[in-house]
């Protein structure tokens, strides 16, 4: 069955298929080499999308707009003070409202409830650019700059090391699940993700040969990488907890010994960006030729294109 992903929203890769989200990296590439060419497309022309942001964004903001325009679409950026939404009006309502003005809406904010209960009530798809749960549009861009560098997913391993209960590791478990990859958490222990979502993850992990594992000695973990993915030590919203992190997390960061220990001098270092340099990983990390972090924000564009034209494009 050709895969048709019309009319779906994208809250987290939970509810995507293996093949889905390989179609999605299939587009992705194709629409990659339609920019380096210069060519526009139309696939969302007459289209208009509505940008929520509650929280901060550069490259999802940035990404959404400029791929809504590369396809010939209208982007409206709603800041959390441009709108009634959490003030005076509740989210079905502003659900309601805007679905009945904009062909998809994109939400970054704080609970996943939200952006739930927006793609429940607006009648048309709505994407996740980040909620504290999860931020499955990143991983996307992590899996092409990965496949770009590997030719394949599928039985890589993958190693995350730090906050190992946040949105990234969350939804890095969920897609390497997913996609048969060798996934594997470094963290202390009181940053392990939730013990509920592991369980789910490993009965995707039973279908596609992925195995999830969690070290709490990042050496051991990072033992035979092809890819170490690191994050801040306190996402947006958890600002107060920094100097607590900064004690808990110190012996994790991502230095030049940490990218030895993986024994594979072709180990790439991926990171969803904005970073803390000094904290999560090093300066020489993070302009190593191991690097490939600027290729994973470019590709943001690419993928989230993908996600938009696949959704509400006429293909
Ligand atoms: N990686 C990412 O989501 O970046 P922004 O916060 O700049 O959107
Ligand atoms: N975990 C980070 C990701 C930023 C893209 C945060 O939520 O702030």
């Amino acid at each position: 069955m050709p895969i048709n992903l019309r009319g779906r929203s994208f809250l987290t890769l939970k509810d995507f298929t293996t093949g889905e989200i390989q179609y999605l990296l299939d587009l992705s590439v194709s629409l990659k080499e339609k920019k380096r060419m210069g060519i526009r497309g139309n696939t969302l022309a007459g289209k208009s999308i509505a940008l929520i942001f509650e929280k901060p964004s550069t490259r999802t903001r940035c990404a959404f707009t400029v791929a809504c325009v590369d396809e010939g679409g209208h982007p409206e950026f709603l800041g959390k003070n441009d709108i009634q939404l959490g003030h005076k009006e509740s989210v079905k309502d502003t659900a309601k409202v805007l679905g009945r003005m904009f062909d998809g809406i994109q939400f970054r904010g704080f609970k996943q409830s939200v952006v739930e209960d927006l793609a429940l009530y607006s009648g048309v798809p709505v994407w996740n650019g980040l909620t504290d749960q999860y931020h499955p549009t990143q991983i996307l861009a992590d899996f092409l700059t990965i496949q770009e560098n590997f030719g394949k997913l599928k039985g890589l391993r993958l190693v995350y090391v730090g906050d190992g209960r946040n949105n990234m590791a969350n939804s890095l478990m969920i897609g390497s699940a997913k996609m048969g990859i060798h996934f594997a958490i470094a963290a202390p222990g009181d940053l392990f993700p939730e013990k509920d979502l592991v369980e789910e993850c490993r009965v995707i992990a039973s279908d596609t040969g992925a195995t999830i594992e969690f070290f709490e000695d990042p050496r051991k973990a990072v033992s035979k990488a092809d890819a170490i993915y690191t994050d801040v030590w306190a996402s947006m919203g958890e600002e107060d907890k920094l100097a607590e992190r900064m004690a808990l997390l110190k012996p994790y960061q991502v230095n030049s010994d940490l990218l030895k220990a993986t024994g594979n001098a072709d180990c790439i270092f991926l990171h969803c960006l904005p970073a803390v340099k000094g904290n999560e990983v090093t300066e020489e990390v993070f302009e190593s030729r191991n690097s490939k972090v600027f290729d994973e924000a470019e590709n943001r564009l690419h993928t989230i294109k993908a996600i938009m034209v696949s959704t509400i494009g006429d293909l």
